[in-house]
């Protein structure tokens, strides 16, 4: 079974080892989804949406359209076999990011929005989506243009790290003045571990940043 996610328990090795993948889920869920529902956009092998889940999530959803049902790089096989052998209760979406939407897909206390904004057209429309969905944590992963300007950079073709189905790489300071647009106000930033290209993982919240978090190598906007 081709993986994009490593799950060691089950013997399956992706693209992405179970190192790598710890080591991102531990800065992805530093701030904690004990008792949360939580919407992993992008989800695709579902390791966060399990990570999620087994990190005191209520309720894990996983969404995925490109390499579900579309014409991306994958398939949903991983997922459905990971849910079963785990006998996980994960929800699964499949629906393309724009049509996402409160009203027939709910609202969740955290959403997860990682390794997807670069490989999307439309970044201020993902963004709007995946924070309409959201109540108050929203966890952005992406690949990030150097600089402080609030600008984004345009990759033609396939001139970043190869791939044709990257597009644009923004700021952080680009995606706090996006957010801020929706009254988001109170962001961290970490870079990912073990990125090779400029990546950052952006927390942000719309009531404050939560006290008492555990101290890691950060700024705050
Ligand atoms: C690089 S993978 C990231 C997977 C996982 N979130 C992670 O961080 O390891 C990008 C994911 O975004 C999904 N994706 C890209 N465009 C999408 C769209 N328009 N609608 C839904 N999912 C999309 C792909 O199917 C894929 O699962």
């Amino acid at each position: 079974m081709k993986a994009f996610h490593s799950f060691s328990d089950l013997g399956i090795t992706g693209e992405k080892s179970a190192d790598v993948l710890q080591a991102e889920a531990d800065a992805v869920f530093r701030f904690g989804v004990d008792g949360h529902s939580v919407l992993d956009i992008g989800a695709w092998d579902g390791f966060f949406t399990f990570e999620a889940e087994a990190r005191g999530a209520a309720q894990a959803t996983a969404s995925d359209w490109f390499c579900w049902g579309g014409p991306g790089w994958g398939t949903r096989e991983v997922f459905d076999h990971v849910r079963a052998a785990r006998g996980s209760s994960a929800r699964a979406i499949e629906a393309d990011i724009p049509d996402l939407n409160r009203a027939d897909h709910g609202l969740y206390d955290t959403v997860l929005l990682l390794g997807v904004l670069y490989h999307v057209r439309d970044m201020v429309t993902t963004l709007d989506r995946a924070q309409d969905l959201c109540h108050n944590q929203l966890v952005i992963e992406t690949a990030t243009h150097p600089g402080s300007e609030p600008v984004a950079y345009y990759h033609p073709r396939d001139s970043l790290d190869g791939d044709g189905t990257n597009f644009w790489t923004p700021t952080v300071a680009c995606i706090q003045a996006m957010m801020s647009e929706w009254g988001w106000q109170h962001f961290e930033v970490v870079e990912t571990p073990h990125a090779v290209l400029s990546r950052h993982i952006v927390h942000c919240f719309r009531t404050g940043l939560p006290e008492n978090v555990p101290p890691v190598g950060v700024w705050r906007g």
